[in-house]
């Protein structure tokens, strides 16, 4: 296992954000995370990366114990996330946003590192233009790419796919199987079921802050809880 995380909790005033979440995640697995809005996905990113601190819970990162590290030194040891809003500087350029992402963690590298990331995420031909200059996937692909240029081994991706329709989001999930093979982990967060369907080797539903069913894409959306808490949203069935 290369993410094992233990017992999580986190509160925020009464609100229980995450409630003794247990989940682990392989080595160049692409596991998937779904549950309704406000169920504790982007509150689990921000714990495991050290955004926040939990309340209880252990976080092991390739057998380390990493709770309450700060973000930066979670991401030299290979883990970084994305925003579910993406957040590059609008007057920089592709190339200089990736730059800054490449420098996160060490100035060692960095030029290869951005030219790296900038390929793998399919940017290569955008390279020079501004980043206010891009469409919504191309600000995706971006982010991935500031990810990547870090040195990332774990990407952990906060709804890639939102906001894109299904040609571009078909791109996408080449794009990340094209990560999976060239040794990345991915831990992705997702709304579009058919999108989960496709690519998830593992899913967990979460709900209310709770880990309500694991396992594959096709056991989990039978799973009666699991259809429960998506009451009244398309649910996609095997
Ligand atoms: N910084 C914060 N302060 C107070 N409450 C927060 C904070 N961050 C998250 N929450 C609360 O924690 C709960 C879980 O939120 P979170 O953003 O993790 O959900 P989510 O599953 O990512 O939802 P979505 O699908 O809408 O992105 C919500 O009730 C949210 O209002
Ligand atoms: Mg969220």
């Amino acid at each position: 296992m290369i993410l094992e995380v233990k017992n999580l909790r986190k509160t925020f005033g009464g609100v229980v954000a995450l409630n003794n979440v247990s989940f682990s995640v392989k080595n160049q697995e692409i596991f998937v995370i779904i549950g309704p809005n406000g169920s504790g996905k982007t509150t689990l990113f921000n714990v495991i990366t050290g955004f926040y601190k939990p309340d209880e819970g252990i976080i092991y990162y390739e057998g380390r114990n990493i709770t309450g590290l700060p973000t930066w030194k979670i991401a030299r040891l290979g883990l970084v996330r994305t925003f579910q809003n993406t957040k590059p500087f609008l007057n920089l350029t592709v190339k200089q946003n990736v730059l800054i992402g490449a420098l996160a963690t060490t100035k060692e590298n960095a030029l290869k590192r951005t030219q790296e990331a900038i390929e793998l995420a399919g940017l290569k031909q955008k390279e020079h233009r501004l980043a206010k200059e891009l469409s919504i996937q191309d600000r995706k692909k971006l982010e991935v790419s500031r990810a990547l240029a870090t040195g990332a081994k774990t990407l952990l991706l906060d709804e890639p796919f939102a906001g894109l329709i299904d040609e571009e989001i078909e791109e996408f999930l080449e794009l990340i199987k094209g990560l999976k093979k060239s040794g990345k982990t991915i831990v992705l967060i997702e709304h579009v079921l058919k999108a989960v369907k496709k690519i998830s080797e593992r899913v967990m539903v979460m709900d209310n802050g709770n880990k309500i069913a694991e396992g594959s894409y096709d056991e989990v959306i039978v799973n009666n809880k699991v259809r429960e808490a998506y009451l009244g949203e398309t649910i996609i069935t095997p």
